[in-house]
């Protein structure tokens, strides 16, 4: 239905309006039971009378099933109502920011449909953390089969010339949005994302030295939930063991492997794709890279983080191969774009 049906149509709009389509209809759908139900039947997931239980606890969250929304989708927080009922056990909502921010000038989303990816340059469009979290409070909990729907929260630095200016600046920014949510007791977990490529400053916190000032600041924070940091993936390794270091130093629970690819010599069509660079890429292009370092963190590492592996799950396989690599959680969005929202749904019942 969705592959035959909807995408050759939906592909022929703006991506960042089918978006936005996709955002309302999953918020309506959320609001009424029989909506709910619907959609359930459609492409839910239940786990089957005598079927292997693949519910998991990771750092004392219980997840319905190990597949998760990943950041950038769900980025005001409006569609947990509904995702529970395609699959997915949890999601993460964000990036937000201290401060809202309406995004990179368009276009802010390309479609490089022959390389199964999307160039993103959305710069962190964002209603800020405050809006974000009156509505999640707003919300009541779902729950499936008795067990919760998770929602992290992404956390990123503001994408403005203020939290640019210095590095203290930046820290502000990140401690703010971090002292809120914990004020407020909103989000199961928190990311703290300090590799997005599209924002004002690029990914200074992903500087060894900087990430060292920047989590003893959030340490400071009284918090009573898992903390992970959404990692880069086109830095070299000893960067990233470097990264990895600090963050074993400062005692943080794990590591979402990663963020979106800046190198577009892993498109399948190069051609698709501007000359120079205008944003990072999303799915296949992100499938080796990420499952490579998620490989090479559990070798150096064992279970001292938990991973989240995230990047290219465009299908059962490449779900697979991120928890043979070493992932505890997976997470995707490109992939429920090419391949419709029942894929989480496959994904979940090959793992039974
Ligand atoms: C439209 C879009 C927006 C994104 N925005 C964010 C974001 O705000 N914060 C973040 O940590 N990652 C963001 N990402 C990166 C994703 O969370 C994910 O790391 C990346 O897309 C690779 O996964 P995928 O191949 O399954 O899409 C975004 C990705 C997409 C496609």
């Amino acid at each position: 239905m969705y592959k035959h049906v909807l995408k050759p149509v939906l592909f022929l709009f703006n991506p960042e309006s089918v978006h936005d389509l996709f955002t309302w209809t999953g918020e309506f759908l959320g609001k009424f039971g029989i909506t709910r139900w619907v959609t359930s039947f459609m492409y839910g997931y239940r786990l089957p009378k005598g079927g292997k239980d693949i519910s998991k606890t990771v750092d004392g969250i219980s997840y319905r099933t190990p597949i998760l929304l990943s950041a950038g989708f769900d980025y005001n927080g409006r569609l947990s109502q509904i995702l529970p009922f395609i699959g997915f056990g949890g999601e993460e909502v964000g990036s937000v920011t201290a401060r809202p921010c309406e995004g990179n000038p368009k276009p802010r989303l390309t479609r490089l449909p022959q390389s199964k990816s999307i160039i993103v340059n959305k710069g962190l469009r964002n209603e800020g953390v405050d809006a974000i979290i009156a509505r999640i409070k707003g919300r009541r909990n779902i729950n499936i089969e008795e067990k919760k729907f998770v929602v992290g929260i992404s956390i990123a630095r503001t994408n403005d010339e203020k939290s640019a200016q210095s590095v203290q600046a930046g820290i502000d920014d990140y401690v703010y949005s971090f002292k809120r949510l914990n004020e407020e007791g909103v989000g199961d977990y928190y990311t703290i994302n300090i590799s997005c490529p599209n924002a004002f400053g690029g990914e200074t916190f992903a500087k060894p030295e900087l990430l060292a000032q920047l989590l003893p600041a959030l340490k400071v924070i009284p918090c009573i939930k898992p903390v992970y940091i959404k990692m880069p993936i086109n830095i070299a390794w000893d960067h990233f063991a470097q990264l990895l270091k600090i963050i074993d130093d400062n005692k943080l629970q794990g590591v979402v492997i990663g963020n979106l690819n800046k190198d577009y010599s892993w498109l399948d069509v190069r051609e698709e794709a501007p000359k120079e660079y205008v944003g990072g890429l999303s799915g296949k292009p992100c499938t080796h890279p990420s499952t490579d370092l998620i490989r090479k963190t559990k070798e150096m590492y064992g279970n001292r983080f938990t991973i989240i592996g995230v990047g290219g799950i465009m299908s059962i396989e490449t779900a697979k191969e991120k928890f043979e690599a070493g992932a505890d959680l997976i997470q995707l969005i490109t992939g429920m774009i090419y391949e419709g929202p029942g894929l989480v749904s496959k994904i979940a019942r090959s793992l039974e």
